[in-house]
């Protein structure tokens, strides 16, 4: 069955956009975390950004706390993240660009570039028991160097698929890359999650690609919850992922 994490980093997007430098203030991602585990999301994946854009430290130690399923922490490859990571102990960290630098030209993290840094980071997340996954461009080279690394896990930016996808033509071509991208991640021994841009319209295309295994997905979500709640906008979109073939 295909597992959905959503991303509760809109939620924190908003308190902070009102409440930034505050100890407190609503909404509180925590407990949107809680109503989304109450609705049958398998995990719960949060962002700590190097500049606390929206998530802050204090929330993933509560998220740490609250959290029942499993605990996805998006960071930078950074010694200040990592270090946070060691102590914190998420089950799967999943390593993502935060800088121009690292970042493929189709906005996932440049692996190839960096095999060294990540493949000692990911030892140190594993020597601690954490899981890890990179965040990458469906890209041949990506995926091979990220079964160099010695990652447990891919995700597939699925970006470039949700901004082509009112385009036949763009949206099979890049399905065809989803899809190439999955099978020889598979091959390598890589498991393979998917995220970014994937909506209630675009996701019914996803169920081409296969392999897949859990699928990472906030903005829209979020956003649905504004008219329907955030109980039904996660059971809505698990309903739909529920077509997943095998
Ligand atoms: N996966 C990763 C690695 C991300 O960085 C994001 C965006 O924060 C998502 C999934 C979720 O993307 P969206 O909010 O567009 O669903």
């Amino acid at each position: 069955m295909l597992k959905l994490g959503v991303n509760i980093d809109h939620v924190a997007t908003l308190r902070e956009a009102r409440y930034r430098g505050s100890e407190h203030g609503e909404p509180d991602p925590v407990e949107a975390a809680r109503v989304c585990e109450a609705a049958g999301a398998h995990g719960i994946t949060a962002h700590l950004r190097e500049d606390r854009r929206h998530i802050q430290d204090r929330d993933v130690w509560r998220l740490r706390e609250t959290i029942r399923t499993r605990l996805n922490l998006e960071m930078a490859n950074v010694p200040e993240i990592v270090e946070i990571a060691l102590r914190l102990k998420p089950e799967i960290v999943c390593l993502v660009p935060e800088r121009r630098r690292e970042v493929t030209t189709e906005g996932g993290l440049d692996v190839a570039g960096h095999l060294a840094a990540l493949t000692e980071t990911r030892q140190c997340l594993n020597d601690a028991g954490i899981e890890v996954s990179l965040f990458i461009a469906p890209d041949a080279a990506q995926v091979e160097a990220s079964a160099r690394t010695g990652s447990q896990f891919i995700e597939l930016h699925t970006g470039a698929f949700a901004e082509a996808f009112a385009d036949a033509t763009r949206r099979a071509q890049e399905l065809a890359r989803l899809i190439a991208a999955a099978n020889q991640a598979h091959a390598l021994g890589l498991h393979v999650n998917a995220g970014h841009g994937l909506n209630y319209l675009n996701l019914a295309a996803l169920n081409a690609v296969p392999h897949l295994v859990e699928l990472n997905i906030g903005h829209s979500i979020i956003s649905r919850a504004v008219f329907t709640g955030l109980e039904r906008a996660v059971k809505d979109m698990l309903a739909l992922m529920a077509s997943y073939p095998g």
